[in-house]
Order: structure tokens, then C-alpha cells, then sequence
């Protein structure tokens, strides 16, 4: 039985009335509360298995843990522990439940990060829970900074990007054969003007209906931006020059694509899920705002994968871990209606 029928479904926003916008839709919608850690839990990304249960990445801890979304409040097992790292940041699944996880050396209190420390790790969670999840090194990265994107290029190759966010560029690793190259480098997956702060964060593959063109779509926090750059479909090089696809999404984290180009996105500093319109690039706040502190932090989204699950939105929060003001990190469930189309 799910969740919702068992508890009171939580009204993403303003007291839980309902408005009409431009498009029509109803906002905000309805989000259910899966889980929410205490407040010694810092959330990055998640991920979600094929049988519906989501893996969220610690923040500040090297840990990724398994919730349960169709149990009364959520339930959490632990996975695995990355031992000699400080954060698991990064995760794709390639093959069904084989995922990929990043982690990095980063202090989630200063912001300082240690160079050369990141590896990606092969997690096989096959018959996880009742066998204990496999994880073996894939790959180390020297010139790494902190590894926080990734996304499939080619499941047969067993070829994944990986974006390293303060340094700005987007790297191609073969899974199978550990080899990784810089593949994306250009003015928007940089950090401008500053040197310091989040910059490139979500990265997807995704081709256009009717375009024979595949492209990789990135965001960038600091640059506050969706872009994307036409790529090369074995080698993921770019073949021509990247475009904005939309701009003014303030402190944008992860996002995700439906079927049709509509980005849902979670905008870290304004506490909020979003939508935005492939065609009219209109904004629609889905949940949150800067004053509403129940999605401190936004920063990942992700579809669920369930028949049942079909357009929903799994969304988990930071919750102002290192803030004065910490309310917990927690995994969100929203209702997008017939706004996805997936
Ligand atoms: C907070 O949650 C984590 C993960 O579930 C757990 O390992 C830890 O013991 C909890 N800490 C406290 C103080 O309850
Ligand atoms: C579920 O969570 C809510 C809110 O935190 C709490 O009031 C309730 O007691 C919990 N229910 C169970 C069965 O743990
Ligand atoms: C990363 O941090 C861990 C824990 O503090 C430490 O054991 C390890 O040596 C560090 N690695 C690097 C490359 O600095
Ligand atoms: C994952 O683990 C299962 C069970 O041990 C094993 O049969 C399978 O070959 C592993 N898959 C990969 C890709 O390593
Ligand atoms: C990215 O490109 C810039 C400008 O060409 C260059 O200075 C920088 O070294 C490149 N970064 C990496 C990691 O290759
Ligand atoms: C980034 O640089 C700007 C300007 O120097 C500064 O105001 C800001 O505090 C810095 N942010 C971080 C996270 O260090
Ligand atoms: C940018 O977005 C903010 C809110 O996110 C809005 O208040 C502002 O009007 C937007 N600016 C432009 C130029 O669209
Ligand atoms: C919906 O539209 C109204 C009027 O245009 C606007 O004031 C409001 O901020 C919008 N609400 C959301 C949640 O986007």
C-alpha cells in the first residue's frame, strides 16, 4: 500500500492552496514525504532502482543507503561505506543494478577538496537486501577535483560521463577498462566569473523527437544555466558548439528530461522544484520557495521507474546541513501529473 493512502499527503507550498498558472497547471503539487534523515545526514543524489527502491549519496559522509518508498515513513538500509573518502557525490546505473558511484575527498563545511582524490566505484546490488551489495574500484582520477554528474553515453561500451564541478568539464570513463578522457570543456560548463562555488551538476543525454542529433544537456550553478553541446554518439566528444537551453535558474542543481525536453529541476538556493516548458521556457515553481524551509537545499530530482511510479518525481534535499537552521535531509516524492511526459 503506498504511502500516500496512509498518511496525509503534504502540500508542497503556501498553506496547500492550489493555483492556477499560465499553463494551466495545478501548483504546487501534491508531495509526499518518503524520508527524512536526521539532522546528521547531509543528501547529494539518488538514484532509482528498477524495483522502485531509491539509492541516495551522502553528502558528508561516504555512504549511500537504500529507502524503501513504499514502507510506512520510508525504510533505510545501509549499503556500503566508501572507506578513505570523504563524500559519495555521483551515481548511474549502466546494466539493471549495476550502478557507478563517484566519491571524493571534500569538506562539505569549508568547501576545500582535495585534488586527485576521486575514484568511481562499480556497486552490483543484485539481490540487495538479502545479499550484501558488491563494490569494487573502477577507476582513479588524478586530475580530479570532485566528481558529481554522470550519465550513460553508451550501455553497450559501458561508456559514462562524469562532470568534476569545480573544474568544469565533463569526462568520458569506460567502466569495463578504467580509461577516461576530458571530453567536455567549454564557456558554459566552466565556473564564471568567480573561481570558487558549484558549477557543472546534472548532465543528460538526450535527443530531441524528430532530430537525428544527440546532445548533452548540463547544468551550471554558478553560471545559473541549462545548456547543451551535439556530441559524438561513441567517442561523447562534442560535435559543434554548445547553446543555452534555458538561463536565470537560479542556483540550478540536478534536473531531469521527460520525453518531450521539459526540464524538472531543483534549484538548490531557492529551495524549490521547477518546471520549465520546451517550448515556451516558461518557469513553474512545482514545490518550495526561498521562505518554505521543507525543501532546504533542493538539489537532486530523478523519475521513478515503477509502473505505478510512471511521472513522479523523486527529489531529495540537503536540508541546511551546515546552516544554523538544519531541518534534516529528505527524499521527496512529487506528483507531476500529466506535466511529464515519460
Ligand atoms: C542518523 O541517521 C544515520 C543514517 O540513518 C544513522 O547512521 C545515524 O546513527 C543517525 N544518527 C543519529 C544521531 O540518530
Ligand atoms: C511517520 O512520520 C510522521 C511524521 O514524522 C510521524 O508523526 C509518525 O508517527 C510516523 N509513523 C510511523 C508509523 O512511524
Ligand atoms: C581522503 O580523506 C580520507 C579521510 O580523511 C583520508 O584517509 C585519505 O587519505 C584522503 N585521501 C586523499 C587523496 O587525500
Ligand atoms: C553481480 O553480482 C552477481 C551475484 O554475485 C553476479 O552473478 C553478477 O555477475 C555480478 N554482475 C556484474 C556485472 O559484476
Ligand atoms: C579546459 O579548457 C580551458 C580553456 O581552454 C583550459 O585552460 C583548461 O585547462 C581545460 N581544463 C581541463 C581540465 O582540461
Ligand atoms: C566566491 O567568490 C565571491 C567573490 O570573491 C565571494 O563573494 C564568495 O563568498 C565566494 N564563494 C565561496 C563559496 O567561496
Ligand atoms: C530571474 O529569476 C528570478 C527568480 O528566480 C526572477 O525574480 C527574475 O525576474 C528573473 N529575471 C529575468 C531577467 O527573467
Ligand atoms: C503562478 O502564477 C501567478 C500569477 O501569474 C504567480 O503570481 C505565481 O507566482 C505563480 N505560482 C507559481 C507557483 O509558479
Amino acid at each position: 500500500m503506498r504511502i500516500s493512502l496512509l498518511f496525509a499527503i503534504i502540500l508542497g507550498a503556501t498553506n496547500g492552496i492550489l493555483c492556477q498558472n499560465a499553463s494551466g497547471y495545478e501548483v504546487p503539487v501534491k508531495v509526499e514525504t518518503i524520508y527524512h534523515f536526521n539532522s546528521s545526514v547531509s543528501l547529494e543524489k539518488l538514484a532509482i532502482r528498477k524495483s522502485g527502491e531509491a539509492i541516495v549519496c551522502f553528502d558528508n559522509s561516504p555512504n549511500i543507503y537504500q529507502v524503501d518508498p513504499d514502507s510506512i515513513n520510508g525504510s533505510v538500509r545501509h549499503i556500503h561505506t566508501f572507506e578513505g573518502y570523504l563524500v559519495a557525490h555521483g551515481i548511474v546505473e549502466v546494466e539493471d543494478d549495476q550502478f557507478y558511484v563517484a566519491v571524493s575527498n571534500l569538506s562539505v563545511w569549508t568547501h576545500t577538496y582535495v585534488l586527485g582524490s576521486p575514484s568511481i566505484f562499480h556497486v552490483n546490488m543484485t539481490g540487495f537486501p538479502e545479499h550484501p551489495a558488491r563494490v569494487r574500484e573502477v577507476a582513479h582520477f588524478a586530475d580530479a577535483a570532485i566528481l558529481n554528474g554522470m550519465e550513460v553515453l553508451s550501455k553497450k561500451e559501458g561508456l559514462i560521463y562524469v562532470g568534476d564541478i569545480p573544474l568544469g568539464v565533463i569526462n568520458v570513463l569506460n567502466v569495463n577498462t578504467g580509461h577516461h578522457y576530458v571530453a567536455i570543456n567549454n564557456s558554459y560548463t566552466t565556473i564564471y566569473p568567480f573561481n570558487n562555488g558549484s558549477g557543472i551538476y546534472g548532465i543528460h543525454v538526450f535527443q530531441p523527437k524528430h532530430e537525428s542529433t544527440k546532445y548533452l544537456y548540463f547544468s551550471n550553478q554558478k553560471q545559473a544555466l541549462i545548456a547543451r553541446v551535439p556530441i559524438h554518439p561513441k567517442s561523447g566528444l562534442p560535435v559543434g558548439e554548445p547553446e543555452v537551453v534555458v538561463s536565470n535558474l537560479t542556483s540550478v542543481a540536478e534536473f531531469a528530461l521527460d520525453k518531450e525536453g521539459n526540464i524538472f529541476a531543483a534549484l538548490f538556493s531557492l529551495n524549490q522544484f521547477v518546471r520549465v516548458d520546451h517550448k515556451t521556457n516558461e518557469v513553474l515553481v512545482l514545490a518550495g520557495g526561498p521562505d518554505i524551509d521543507t525543501y532546504t537545499e533542493a538539489v537532486s530530482v530523478v523519475f521513478g521507474r515503477t509502473e505505478s511510479d510512471k511521472g513522479k518525481l523523486y527529489a531529495v534535499t540537503i536540508g541546511g546541513f551546515t546552516a544554523l537552521h538544519n531541518v534534516g535531509a529528505g527524499l521527496f516524492r512529487l506528483d507531476t501529473q500529466d506535466m511529464a511526459v515519460v
